[in-house]
């Protein structure tokens, strides 16, 4: 059933923007005011059920996965596009994890000012305006849609591990991309591990955060554990040398292990789901980012501890450091962990990408029919199932380090915008409430920035150039959809006032 309402927010559209120059529709900014009362209306508004806990479990569920089970390995080796950083892999992780505590605090600042759906999307469009909003939900897809893939890809690569510790082996084709010299004609487990989990989100949130709680537990175990058995067997010698590809491999690294923190931001995505965002965002955030980077750098310490930074598996490289310095049994409780531990990520990360498309269909920047709210079940139903069948698609069909490498470039200049909003709205709107003031204004968001920076120039260069068609094309959907249906450009007969019911 269609139902006709009339949009409260129509009379504080800035009239300037309407029509006009433009370069003033590309500056428009949405008020903070604004984005409160959309997230406040009745037919767009989430459930508030997360509590400070909750959000501390997604942000961990979210953190701990592909990252540190499965890309340390190519951190510590290296690969055909850049040197690996051998035991120096531990200073990697305190780089990556400094840049993300700069981002964090700047985004613990922003959730809780503006407390609605879509995280650093919203966030730009209160400071940057129009345009670079845009720009921020177009990488945000990189940062939680195409990780999703790069997640699904890792899960289904300990998956076969755990079939072939139980005497299983799929048959190669259908566990492999097509392309390339082993390729296959599909990652099937990937896809369908996508697809059940589609499932769940469709059901409704508070289910999935309290799947998400008891996975956590485990996965933190198991983590644990590594370290727990690992730290005996140590020895000291395989420590050296320290640096054997000098800077240049510690940086390259820290490029690549960024993915294992991608996640904490996941938590503000989910902002208008908390019961009391002021007080619970900024621990989500902060506790989760900081017990995370604590257990990756004893994990690393330990992992190239274990065996010589050279024979470290890349496929599933902290299971297999177990088995080689004989305990099989060891390695195959981490691998249960992993698959465990990896499902709870692709949980958090395909919710972070459908509030994302909730947020920017109700601006009217994508279309409205993705941010419909499911009658009994509360949930964004269609926008989580376009998520889950293109998520689904690609994990079938491209390799994991692709989909790593974009959504690490994807989620820096998200985070670099963040930072540069932050400083901005300080200025821009000194009395507004600030629950979470981050300290050391505007140094620590410079730093982010900076650092953020820094890193995207580890990337390698085939992934920049991916990086400008993404962007290219995202410019092309703005101009082409966005810049004539945005809320801001006032009412248009095509939908602005028209929500679609069930
Ligand atoms: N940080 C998440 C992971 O490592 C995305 O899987």
């Amino acid at each position: 059933m269609e139902q006709k309402l009339v949009d409260p927010m129509a009379p504080l559209a800035i009239p300037a923007a309407r029509g006009g120059p433009v370069i003033s529709r590309l500056l428009r900014t949405k008020s903070i005011e604004q984005i409160l009362a959309d997230a406040a209306h009745p037919d767009h508004r989430l459930k508030k059920t997360l509590t400070a806990w909750d959000l501390t479990a997604l942000g961990i569920g979210a953190i701990i996965g592909t990252g540190i089970f499965v890309l340390i390995g190519t951190a510590i080796v290296g690969d055909a596009h850049r040197p690996g950083a051998g035991p120096g892999i531990i200073l990697s992780f305190v780089l990556s994890g400094l840049t993300c505590a700069f981002a964090a605090l700047c985004y613990a600042e922003f959730s809780t000012m503006i407390p609605a759906a879509g995280s650093a999307y919203t966030y730009s469009y209160a400071t940057l305006g129009e345009f670079l909003a845009w720009i921020t939900g177009w990488n945000l897809i990189l940062e939680y849609g195409v990780a999703c893939v790069a997640v699904a890809i890792g899960w289904s690569g300990y998956f076969n591990n755990l079939l072939r510790l139980a005497g299983i082996e799929l048959p190669h084709w259908a566990t492999h991309p097509p392309g390339g010299p082993d390729g296959g004609v599909a990652n099937f487990p990937a896809a369908i591990i996508v697809l059940l989990v589609t499932i769940i989100l469709v059901i409704g949130i508070k289910e999935s955060a309290r799947a998400t709680g008891i996975i956590v537990c485990l996965k933190l175990a198991v983590i644990l554990f590594f370290i727990g058995v690992g730290t005996p067997a140590v020895n000291p010698d395989n420590w050296t040398p320290f640096l054997p590809q000098g800077f240049a491999g510690v940086g390259a690294a820290a490029a690549i292990v960024f993915f294992a923190y991608i996640g904490f931001d996941a938590i503000s995505t989910t902002a208008e789901e908390a019961k009391n965002p002021q007080r619970d965002l900024p621990i989500g955030i902060i506790a989760s980012l900081s017990i995370c980077t604590a257990l990756y750098i004893a994990v690393a310490a330990v992992l190239t501890g274990l065996i010589p930074a050279a024979q470290i598996d890349i496929h599933a490289p902290v299971a297999e450091a177990l088995s080689m310095v004989g305990f099989k049994w060891g390695a195959a409780i981490v691998a249960i962990g992993a698959v465990a531990g990896i499902t709870s990520v692709l949980v958090v990360m395909m919710l972070g990408q459908i509030r994302v498309f909730f947020a920017m269909s109700r601006d009217h920047l994508l279309s409205p029919w993705l941010s419909t709210v499911h009658p009994r079940y509360g949930t964004p139903h269609y926008a989580t199932i376009l998520t889950g069948i293109a998520v689904a698609t690609l994990a079938a069909l491209i390799p994991i380090g692709d989909a790593a490498d974009m959504t690490n470039i994807g989620t820096l200049f998200a985070f670099v915008l963040v930072c540069i909003g932050v400083v901005i709205l300080r200025y821009t709107k000194p009395d507004q409430l600030r629950p979470f003031r981050l300290p050391f204004m505007p140094v620590v968001p410079i730093l982010g920035m900076l650092a953020c920076l820094g890193l995207m120039g580890f990337l390698p260069w085939v992934t920049w150039i991916r990086f400008a068609v993404w962007t290219a094309i995202g410019i092309v959907v703005y101009m082409g959809y966005g810049l004539k249906h945005s809320k801001l450009a006032g009412p248009s007969p095509e939908g602005h006032q028209t929500v679609r019911l069930k």
